[in-house]
C-alpha cells in the first residue's frame, strides 16, 4: 500500500515508525502500546537508548504477532568489531525477547575511542559490516543498514560489502533538508530513514511550518511529518504522549503541494540539532547539552 516502502532486498517497511530515543521505562511502554494501537507497526530502539527491555515487554504485552511488528535496533559506538557485533546483537534479541530484528543498523560510523577519520576505525567498521551480513545470512536480521553515514562512508562500505546496506538512518527535517545524501542513497538503493523529524520539537514553533499548518487546519508536527513522507524518506518522530503518537500517525489522508513542499525545502539551514557525523562520537557527547541528556 502507500504506507509502505520496499527495501533493496524486497523487505516491506511502513513509511512511519516510533522513535524512542530518549524515551524510557513505564513510559517508553505505553508508549509502545499506545502506538500498536494507533496503527504503527515500526518501533525504532537502539542499545544505546537503554530500553530495549521495556520495548519488549510492551510488545509481548500487546498481543500483536511477531510478523506484524517492525522492529529496528542498533550497534553501538562501543560494540564496534565482528566478535562484538556478534555478540552485541545476541544481547539486543535477548533484552527485546525475540528471535530476530527486522533492521539491523551501525548506529554510528565511528567507534568509541577511535579517531573518525582513522584507517583503524575504517577497519573496524567494516568489520562490523562483516558481521551484521553474517547475522542477515542466518536470518537473525531480515535487513542490515547503517546510521549518521555520510557519502564519503557509504562509498567506502559499498566499495568493499558483499551484501548492501538497506538503509541508511539519518537527522533529517526541513531545517536539514539532507538533499544529496538523500539523492547519493537513491541512486544506490539505500531507503533513508529521518530521526528526529520535528527537529527534536524545535521546528514546531517554525512560522513557515505554522503558515501551512493553520491553512491546511493540520498540526505543524503533521506538516512535518508529511513533508518527509513526500520526500519518499521513513520518518521517525518520538513521543510518549498518547495524543501526539496519535496525531503523528494521521498524515496520510492528505498530500501538500509542491509550492508548500518547496517553501518547507527552503527552510534548509544546514542545522543538526543532534550531532553532525563529521565529529568523533566522543566529541559528540557535550552536543548533548541541546536535551541535557547523556547519551552513552
Ligand atoms: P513528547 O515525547 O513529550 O511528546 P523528534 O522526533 O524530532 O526528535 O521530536 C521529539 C520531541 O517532540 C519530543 O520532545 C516530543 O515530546 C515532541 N513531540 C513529538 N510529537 C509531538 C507533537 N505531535 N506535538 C508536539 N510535540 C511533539
Amino acid at each position: 500500500t502507500h504506507h509502505h516502502l520496499v527495501l533493496n532486498n524486497s523487505v516491506k517497511i511502513a513509511r512511519l515508525g516510533l522513535g524512542t530515543f530518549r524515551s524510557k521505562g513505564e513510559e517508553v511502554k505505553s508508549a509502545v502500546l499506545h502506538a500498536l494501537r494507533s496503527g504503527y507497526s515500526q518501533i525504532d530502539t537502539a542499545s544505546v537508548y537503554r530500553n530495549e527491555v521495556e520495548i519488549g515487554q510492551a510488545l509481548k504485552e500487546s498481543g500483536v504477532a511477531r510478523e506484524n511488528i517492525f522492529l529496528t535496533s542498533k550497534v553501538s559506538p562501543y560494540e564496534q568489531g565482528y566478535d562484538n557485533a556478534i555478540e552485541a546483537v545476541g544481547q539486543i534479541l535477548e533484552r527485546l525477547g525475540t528471535e530476530y530484528l527486522d533492521l539491523c543498523l551501525i548506529h554510528w560510523p565511528g567507534a568509541a575511542k577511535l579517531e573518525l577519520r582513522s584507517e583503524k576505525n575504517k577497519e573496524l567498521r567494516h568489520e562490523t559490516w562483516r558481521a551484521l551480513e553474517r547475522l542477515y545470512l542466518e536470518k537473525k536480521c531480515r535487513a542490515i543498514g547503517v546510521s549518521n553515514f555520510t557519502q564519503q562512508h557509504l562509498e567506502c562500505l559499498l566499495s568493499v560489502c558483499a551484501v548492501r546496506p538497506s538503509v541508511n538512518q539519518v537527522e533529517m527535517h526541513p531545517y536539514l533538508i539532507q538533499k544529496p545524501l538523500r539523492e547519493y542513497c537513491q541512486r544506490n538503493e539505500i531507503l533513508v530513514q529521518a530521526y528526529s523529524p520535528l527537529g527534536v520539537g524545535n521546528l514546531l514553533a517554525d512560522p513557515v511550518v505554522c503558515d501551512i499548518a493553520s491553512l491546511r487546519k493540520r498540526t505543524p508536527a503533521q506538516i512535518l511529518l508529511r513533508w518527509g513522507v513526500q520526500h519518499n524518506v521513513v520518518v521517525l518522530p518520538k513521543s510518549v504522549k498518547k495524543e501526539r503518537i496519535q496525531e503523528n500517525a494521521a498524515i496520510f489522508d492528505f498530500v501538500l503541494s509542491d509550492e508548500e513542499m518547496d517553501r518547507l525545502d527552503g527552510l534548509d539551514q544546514s542545522h543538526h540539532f543532534c550531532w553532525s557525523p563529521n565529529e568523533d562520537v566522543d566529541q559528540c557527547r557535550p552536543l548533548n547539552i541541546h536535551t541535557g541528556i547523556t547519551l552513552m
